[in-house]
């Protein structure tokens, strides 16, 4: 579940990304199919670098998690919101939720959004469902609770 430490973790950390580093994303693009590369690069250099962080994490233990990880908020790049809109779109969000329209309304569906692309890259069930479901508590998400507190640890 997304708090607020965490959000205003990602902001600084957003502020001073310069994008990940070349030979970190060649491993983990050597872990994506095409099709889910091809999404991986659709994400901003910030975006990238958060993805690949989560795919870093140490808390998880197979392939197939570090790519759950990695592709997470691949929705974000449907709405392609810099900095300050992903701000006004999370306190608009929390301020007027269902009130918000456009692209500020499509990055706070992010999760949705990109378990759909994920779907129509053919990404594995666990990746599917874990970008659906990253922003809920883990008590209510549908993965093993095991491989949900992993793959929350990493975000
Ligand atoms: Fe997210
Ligand atoms: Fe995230």
């Amino acid at each position: 579940m997304i708090s607020g430490a965490h959000l205003v973790r990602r902001f600084f950390q957003s502020l001073v990304d310069r994008g990940p580093d070349p030979t970190e994303e060649a491993w983990l693009l050597g872990l994506l199919t095409q099709s889910e590369a091809d999404l991986y690069q659709q994400m901003s250099a910030a975006d990238r670098r958060h993805a690949l962080r989560s795919a870093e994490c140490p808390a998880l233990v197979n392939d197939a998690q570090r790519v759950a990880a990695a592709l997470h908020d691949v929705g974000k790049a449907r709405s392609g919101l810099g900095t300050l809109g992903r701000v006004g779109a999370t306190l608009g969000g929390i301020a007027a939720p269902g009130r918000l329209r456009g692209r500020w309304a499509d990055y706070r569906d992010h999760p949705r959004l990109g378990a759909t692309m994920l779907r129509e890259a053919d990404s594995a069930d666990q990746t599917v469902v874990w970008a659906a479901e990253h922003h809920l508590p883990l008590s209510e998400c549908s993965l093993p609770r095991d491989v949900a507190a992993a793959l929350a640890a990493a975000d």
